[in-house]
């Protein structure tokens, strides 16, 4: 148990320093119970402060020795620090020697095995749970780093940088390598690796000429799946220094997979860790959301070698810093590697349903903070929603104020002025503004900025006023901020609003002149709205136009416009923006779903929706991908940010009622797109035409199994279970039991046993096998039933923490009607879930824990259930910050 101090720390308490780490030699004597770590600092006063004691950090360590140039000296530690006093004025060596127990520590942060290797998480404050340090982002030094440790257990050792030197110890049976690390770096970059593992290299030659050796090291029976992850590396690679002229800076870059992680990947200068789940991928095991996963997370990683690690934060509150920018550079890739407009728009609105369902609710919520906060009791709590996908967003809207070749010069300006450095986010915005100075962002760029200290989602309210005498259209943009916690009043932001008009008629894009302009510019634009109300007006209309606006989503606001159904068909069927085509078509659906919910619960789907639905299902040009999000209903958390109250239960009945439907209404062409979309059988290829290809047919399997279990026809299930059986990629295997699980089909039950066995050895498999019952439409309890009683199974794990997940976030996140309850049973679960892990894994336990955040959205009897659970979790004394933070926040 790691127990709180229950201490906020406060960005505007910043203050640098007192002391700079130079260079660090670290040796560590690798052993399981017991490893040594011998750290050798060359430390120097900075000058700029007053001269007081040196404060090193350490957590979970046995100190044994403290030396100043040699000399044993006297010290103190309190409050989890080493605390020297009279320490030398000019530069000196400091050494320390520490011991720890890599297997009892079951955080995962700082040194830990797995499987019997060493591994290391750092970031962001790990590393004092390996020696005492500084461990703050802007002190920054030179890396020795040596291993030693058994050969035949650990034959592999690593850590960033270059290797050295390396030989035998011990008459052999152990051995050593030495690495070494040119760039001076913070220490949450430092990683290790010692292990039985194998890999797989590649030779590259970069367009500057460089060549390098990529490596990704894996399990021995994994190296069948590491294919798409170095097909990945090398594309991040050209990517970087195609789009943005940024070379890859080392001679050799290494990933790493390690199965028990808390996040998804770590970006460890030149070494980067990966969870599993990011690396390993074949066709029998891995759906193409895998093989997208892995791409991008590869590519996030890769990208922070430049974002975060060249450049890194000053402090932990500039976080989205590094995570903001690099996410939007994940983004791009992506798009950039989809290719065709649509499947970029695909891709888009994926990030934009991410952002929606995550965010959203957390700027909702008592979480809420802003893209940079103020404050933060544990900052493993801060790798949020916000910090990564709004803040991906704040970069967008830079990049659409200035242009994507302003935005490049922008970069470039960045690494000018920064490259070496632990900077800021008002930093970057700066850069940005800077390389465009005549652009709407360096004009507002103090208003802009709002985007990194106000919380909440903005609402941008637009009502259109069409004048048939003068031939103009005036188009009313206003906006306004909800309160969040700490922030009752909200200054206007600067936001960027792209739009078209759209032919009410023949759906044409229509010329877009504003009053005063000579001429029209183009059918698209984009508005600027900065203050709380603005007017645009529009001239050369013959007719009143359906606006589209903010097309690709162009900021991260819930718009609220007044059109029509009449005019969303209109979109849905003729909108030049792929985004705001989908936006109309989950829009039409929602309107239904929310009358339902708010009136007599009972859905209608009528006959202009249903052909409009058929229509775009039938549609010669649109992708398959786009048609699959496009007849996919908006989820029930989606459902439920909508609404003032929510009942849970409610907005199931009227979703699975729609659901039903929508798959008896398109019987036949669901049936028609099964056959049609079939990807021919020539060998799986995760690219994503054949992706969106099995996820269209995978969508139409889905709704022929329901349809045919209501109407009790053997005729689907079967042939979803022969498909299930049959199929030779995961993709195509896990829809077919999806549609079978997902209709409550007899079928459903030999089916999931038959996929036990057949992956019971793969354990990312079983994850999916965990996270399919517990995430299945709730029906008569027996779902939550099934998830509980699979807490005893015999391959769970709360350790773990993909399994952990695979179970808990399923039920408590992904399936809202099985975990809210009317008798509570389900918060009960959560309860004891949360205080389980904080036992074992405090920053796991925290993102359980905030499975309830939007409690007091709830209605009777939920709410008071919702709290009294909470309350229950506060109460208990020994609780880690991590979970503090989360369920104070919650109850305050
Ligand atoms: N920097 C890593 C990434 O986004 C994630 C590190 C998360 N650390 C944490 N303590 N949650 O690529
Ligand atoms: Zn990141």
């Amino acid at each position: 148990m790691r127990e709180g101090t229950a201490a906020v720390t406060r960005r505007e308490d910043y203050a640098p320093p007192a002391y700079w780490i130079k260079t660090v030699d670290l040796t560590f004597d690798l052993d399981p119970a017991k490893t040594l770590v011998f750290n050798r600092m060359q430390i120097e006063r900075n000058e700029q402060v007053p001269v007081q004691a040196l404060r090193l950090d350490g957590e979970d360590l046995n100190l044994t020795r403290v030396l100043v140039n040699g000399e044993s000296v006297s010290f103190r530690v309190e409050n989890h620090q080493l605390v020297l006093e009279n320490l030398p004025a000019e530069p000196f060596t400091l050494e320390v020697r520490t011991t720890c127990a890599p297997e009892k520590n079951t955080q995962l942060s700082g040194l830990y095995t797995s499987s019997g290797g060493f591994f290391t998480q750092c970031e962001a404050q790990g590393f004092r749970r390996i020696t005492y340090f500084l461990d703050r982002p802007d002190v920054m030094a030179v890396y020795t780093v040596t291993l030693k440790a058994d050969k035949a257990r650990f034959p592999v050792l690593l850590s960033n940088g270059n290797l050295i030197e390396q030989g035998e110890l011990d008459g052999g049976h152990k051995h050593y390598a030495k690495w070494s690390d040119p760039f001076p770096k913070p220490s949450y970059l430092f990683a290790l690796v010692a292990a039985k593992l194998v890999c797989r290299e590649q030779k590259i030659r970069s367009r500057s000429g460089r060549d390098h050796l990529l490596q990704v090291y894996v399990r021995a029976g994994d190296l069948d799946k590491t294919e798409h992850a170095m097909r990945s590396l090398i594309a991040s690679v050209a990517w970087d220094e195609a789009r943005f002229g940024l070379s890859l800076d080392l001679d050799r870059f290494m990933i790493v997979a390690v199965s028990d992680f808390n996040m998804g990947a770590m970006e460890n200068k030149g070494l980067n860790i990966f969870n599993t789940k990011y690396v390993l991928a074949n066709p029998a095991t891995a759906t193409d959301t895998d093989f997208f996963g892995i791409e991008s997370v590869v590519g996030h990683e890769y990208f922070h070698n430049w974002t975060g690690n060249r450049v890194t934060c000053r402090d932990w509150f500039q976080l989205s810093l590094k995570e903001g920018l690099t996410v939007f550079r994940d983004q791009e890739f992506s798009q950039d590697l989809a290719g065709s407009p649509s499947a970029r728009a695909v891709k888009r609105i994926d990030d934009v349903r991410t952002l929606r369902q995550h965010q959203f609710p957390e700027d909702a919520g008592p979480m809420a903070h802003p893209v940079r906060p103020d404050s933060y009791m544990a900052i493993d709590n801060f790798y949020t929603a916000t910090v990564y996908d709004k803040g991906a967003e704040v970069v967008r809207m830079m990049q659409t104020l200035v242009g994507r070749e302003g935005f490049a010069r922008g970069m470039t300006l960045y690494f000018e002025r920064h490259d070496g450095q632990a900077v800021t986010c008002d930093d970057f915005a700066q850069a940005i503004a800077d390389a465009n100075p005549d652009s709407a962002l360096a004009r507002q760029l103090d208003q802009f900025k709002r985007w990194y200290s106000q919380a909440g989602t903005p609402r941008v309210h637009a009502r259109g006023y069409y004048n048939a005498e003068m031939r103009t259209y005036r188009l009313e943009l206003s906006q306004s901020c909800p309160p969040t916690p700490g922030q009752p009043d909200k200054a206007p932001f600067v936001i960027p609003v792209a739009l078209g008009l759209v032919g009410r008629d023949d759906g044409r894009a229509l010329p877009l002149q504003l009053v005063g302009e000579n001429a029209a510019a183009g059918t698209e634009r984009v508005l600027v709205l900065s203050e709380t109300t603005q007017h645009f007006e529009f001239v050369g209309l013959d007719a009143e136009p359906v606006p589209s606006l903010l097309r690709g989503f162009s900021a991260p606001v819930v718009l609220e416009d007044t059109l029509s159904d009449a005019e969303l068909l209109i979109l849905l069927a003729h909108d030049h923006d792929p985004f705001n085509r989908w936006e109309a078509g989950q829009r039409l659906a929602l309107n239904r779903l929310l009358a339902a919910v708010k009136g007599d619960g009972q859905v209608h789907l009528d006959a202009p929706v249903i052909d409009a639905l058929r229509a775009v299902l039938h549609h010669p040009t649109l992708d398959a991908a786009f048609k699959e999000l496009l007849l996919t209903l908006p989820g029930e958390s989606y459902i439920a940010e909508q609404l003032e109250e929510v009942d849970p239960q409610r907005i199931h009945a009227v979703r699975e009622s729609l659901r039903l439907q929508l798959a008896q209404a398109l019987h036949a062409d669901w049936e028609w797109a099964f056959d049609h979309y079939q990807v021919a059988n020539e060998g799986y290829s995760p690219d994503a035409a054949s992706a969106g290809r099995r996820g269209l047919v995978n969508l139409a399997l889905g709704n022929l199994c329901l349809a045919a279990v209501e109407r009790q026809s053997p005729l689907w299930p079967g042939k979803a279970y022969q498909r299930f059986k049959d199929a030779d990629n995961m993709t195509d295997r896990l829809g077919a039991l999806s549609a079978l699980v997902g209709a409550h089909s007899e079928l459903a039950e030999p089916a999931l046993e038959r996929f036990h066995a057949l992956f019971k050895d793969e354990a990312l498999v079983i994850d999916k096998w965990f996270a399919l019952q517990a995430s299945a439409p709730e029906k008569d309890g027996k779902v939550f039933a099934r998830a509980r009683q699979l807490l005893s199974h015999p391959d769970f794990s709360l350790r773990n923490p993909n399994r952990a997940r695979s179970l808990i976030t399923a039920l408590c996140f992904s399936n809202p009607a099985a975990f809210h309850r009317r008798d509570a049973a389900g918060y009960v679960f959560w309860a004891d879930r949360v205080l389980e892990l904080d036992a074992i894994n405090p920053q796991l336990a925290a993102r359980v824990a905030r499975a309830m955040d939007r409690w007091r959205q709830l209605a009777e009897p939920y709410r008071s259930a919702a709290r009294e659970a909470i309350a229950r979790v506060a109460a208990r004394a020994e609780l880690s910050d991590d979970v503090r933070e989360i369920v104070t926040r919650a109850l305050g």
